[in-house]
C-alpha cells in the first residue's frame, strides 16, 4: 500500500489533481485494535469516499478465532457485502520477459496471455445459507439467483465489447443446479450482445485449458468460487500472485491485489507491490475517469518489468532482486517520467 500511495503522489504532482486521503482498520489488526476485524468507522470512511482502495487481510495469528471475527469472512467478506460489490475484474496480462521464470514449457505463453476473469462476487457459496458447522458436520450452499447471473453476465460482455469480443462462461453445469441456471441465463443475455462470442466451459476444462492454451481466453465469466481458484491459477501463468491486481463493482467500488496478505513475508519489505500498483491504475481508471493515467501506470510497470527490474517472486537465479520499497521507486521513476 505504501507504494502504491507513492504513485498516487506522483500522479498527484504531475497532474494537480488533489485526492482527500483516509485511513481505516480492517482484518486482523482491527480486531487487535477493537475486537472486530470490521469497525464501524471503517464503514463510514467507505461510505463517505468515493472510492476504496484495499490492502490485504488474513494471517495465521487470527486463525483461531471464530469464523465470523476472522479477517478474511468477518473483515474482507463482510466489506464487499457492506458495498454491495457484485463483480470483481482481475486482469492478467504475461509480460514477455516473465516467460522465461515461467515452470510451464515456454511455448505455451509466446502467443500471449490478455485475460479478465470477471468473477461474481455477492452470492454462490461464499454467502449461501444456510451454512453451519460443528464436530461432526461442515456445510454451505450454493445459490444464483437470475438477477445474479444477468448482472454479472451483462459485465462481461460490455467488457468483452471493449476488448477481443469473446466470453467464456465457467460453470459446472454438467453436475450443479446452480450451475445450469447460471448457463442458461448467460446464454439469455448474450442474444444481447451478437458481436460478442460465448463459450461455455466447465470448471475443470478450464483449469487444464488454463495451463494449456492460455491465449484463447479473453473475458473469463465465472460464479465467486470458480473465479478465486481460476484467478490465481492466471496470475501464476504471469509469474507471481504477486501481479494480479483486482476491481470490485459495486454501489462504490473497491479496488485490492487479488492476493494475500503473504503473512510469512509480512515487514520484510520483498513483497512485490505491483498487484497493488496495478490496483490503484483500475481506481483511477474505473472511479475517477483517469484512464489515460491508469494506462501510463500500467506502461511504466512494463517497461519496468521488460527492463529486468523484479522483486523476488518474479526473479530468475541470475537476476537482481529488489526491495519492495526499491521497486516502487522505480515505478515511480518511469511514471514520472511517462506522465
Ligand atoms: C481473494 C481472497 C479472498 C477470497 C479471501 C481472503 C477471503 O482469496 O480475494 O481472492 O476468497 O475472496
Ligand atoms: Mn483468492
Amino acid at each position: 500500500m505504501r507504494e502504491a500511495l507513492k504513485v498516487l503522489d506522483v500522479v498527484e504532482k504531475k497532474t494537480g489533481v488533489k485526492f482527500e486521503r483516509r485511513f481505516g482498520h480492517i482484518g486482523g489488526e482491527a480486531y487487535d485494535k477493537f475486537q472486530t476485524p470490521l469497525p464501524d468507522e471503517t464503514k463510514r470512511l467507505c461510505e463517505e469516499s468515493d472510492a476504496v482502495l484495499l490492502g490485504s487481510v488474513g494471517g495465521k495469528k487470527w486463525d483461531p478465532l471464530p469464523p465470523k471475527l476472522r479477517p478474511e469472512i468477518g473483515g474482507l467478506l463482510a466489506l464487499r457485502k457492506f458495498l454491495k460489490l457484485y463483480a470483481n475484474l482481475r486482469p492478467i496480462k504475461v509480460y514477455r520477459s516473465l516467460i522465461s521464470i515461467s515452470p510451464l514449457d515456454n511455448r505455451i505463453l509466446e502467443n500471449g496471455v490478455d485475460m479478465v476473469t470477471v468473477r461474481e462476487l455477492s452470492s454462490g457459496v461464499y454467502y449461501g445459507q444456510p451454512r453451519g458447522l460443528d464436530s461432526d458436520k461442515g456445510f454451505d450452499t450454493v445459490v444464483y439467483e437470475r438477477k445474479t447471473v444477468e448482472k454479472i453476465a451483462e459485465t462481461a460482455f460490455e467488457l468483452a465489447r471493449k476488448r477481443r469480443k469473446k466470453v467464456t462462461s465457467v460453470d459446472k453445469a454438467n453436475v450443479l443446479y446452480s450451475s445450469m441456471l447460471w448457463c442458461r441465463v448467460v446464454e439469455e443475455v448474450s442474444k444481447d450482445y451478437p458481436d460478442v462470442i460465448l463459450e461455455h466451459m466447465y470448471i475443470d476444462n478450464a483449469t487444464m485449458q488454463l495451463i494449456l492454451n492460455p491465449s484463447q481466453f479473453d473475458v473469463v465469466l465465472t460464479t465467486n468460487m470458480f473465479g478465486d481458484i481460476l484467478s490465481d491459477e492466471s496470475a501464476a501463468l504471469a509469474g507471481s500472485l504477486g501481479m494480479l491486481p483486482s476491481a470490485s463493482l459495486g454501489e462504490k467500488h473497491l479496488y485490492e491485489p487479488a492476493g494475500g496478505s503473504a503473512p510469512d513475508i509480512a515487514g520484510k519489505n520483498i513483497a512485490n507491490p505491483i498487484a497493488q500498483i496495478l490496483s490503484l491504475a483500475m481506481m483511477l481508471e474505473h472511479s475517477f475517469s483517469m484512464g489515460e493515467i491508469a494506462g501510463k501506470i500500467e506502461q511504466a510497470v512494463e517497461t519496468v518489468i521488460e527492463e529486468g527490474y523484479r522483486t523476488r517472486d518474479i526473479a530468475g537465479p541470475s537476476d537482481r532482486v529488489l526491495s519492495t520499497s526499491q521497486m516502487g521507486d522505480i515505478i515511480c521513476e518511469k511514471l514520472a517520467a511517462l506522465l
